[in-house]
């Protein structure tokens, strides 16, 4: 039996009293929950406060992005040793708005999905495709390229989380057709065991996920949880999700 893994992503949002209370929150209503994964990313500035919340809770923490080099005279950035010492164990990496608004590439995904792993984090790499690029029929296209730019030259991958997120289905209130959706992970999949001989591989779905429509999302064979941006910014409507999963475990 899969077990299903559910994770949000605060993006920037939350000042860290904010954050403190949604975590809160979060611990409290997700209390007894105990055959789901649960993960949440707050903003940098809040991560080590909210790890004080949720630290003998089984929600774990993790970030939206980290920087590829160790430390150095890279001002802004964050590194993945960083992160790791103030207790995540899980970046997000290539999320689309990355590679929108700041021009990430697959090569610095590739880069920073090994240095994840270097210092000992979980990567969960995002990959999707826009809208144009769905209406040309590239999906499949920039979905394998996406997943082997990251993966070029990686050891250790069976540790790595995927999320698949239609870029035109986040934070939009449309989300991918379950069986649609189901089709790219399995996609995904095929293409983790063939060119990487990965056999067992988490794939999360991501794109307006809500408490109505994680249960059907979920219920496909090839997705293994949600990538939830909008609906974690909430405790109620992030237990929910989880509970959908809970429900289908
Ligand atoms: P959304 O965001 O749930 O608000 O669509 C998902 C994401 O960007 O990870």
């Amino acid at each position: 039996m899969r077990r299903y893994l559910i994770a949000g992503n605060w993006k920037m949002n939350k000042t860290n009293n904010e954050a403190v209370n949604l975590a809160k929150r979060i611990f409290s209503d997700s209390q007894g929950i105990e055959k789901v994964d649960i993960i949440i990313c707050p903003p940098f500035t809040a991560i080590a406060p909210v790890y004080n919340v949720i630290k003998d809770s089984n929600i774990r923490l993790g970030a939206q992005n980290m920087f590829y080099e160790n430390e150095g005279a890279y001002t802004g950035e964050i590194s993945g040793e960083f992160l790791k010492s103030i207790g995540c164990e899980f970046v997000i990496i290539g999320h689309s708005e990355r590679r929108k608004y700041f021009n990430e590439t697959d090569v610095e995904v590739n880069k920073k999905v090994k240095k994840s792993m270097a210092f000992g984090l979980t990567p969960i790499v995002c990959v999707g495709e826009t809208l144009e690029e769905r209406e040309k029929g590239k999906t499949e296209e920039v979905v394998k390229r996406e997943i082997v730019g990251a993966l070029q030259g990686q050891t250790d991958m069976d540790k790595i989380i995927y999320a698949y997120e239609p870029i035109w289905a986040i934070g939009t209130g449309k989300t991918a057709h379950p069986e649609d959706a189901n089709k790219i992970h399995k996609l995904i999949r095929d293409i983790i065991k063939t060119d990487f001989r990965i056999d067992e591989t988490r794939i999360l779905y991501g794109g307006s996920v809500k408490s109505s429509n994680a249960e059907a999302l979920m219920s496909q064979p090839d997705i293994d949880g949600s990538l939830v941006g909008g609906a974690s910014l909430d405790a109620k409507s992030f237990v929910e999700i989880i509970k959908a999963a809970a429900n289908l475990s």
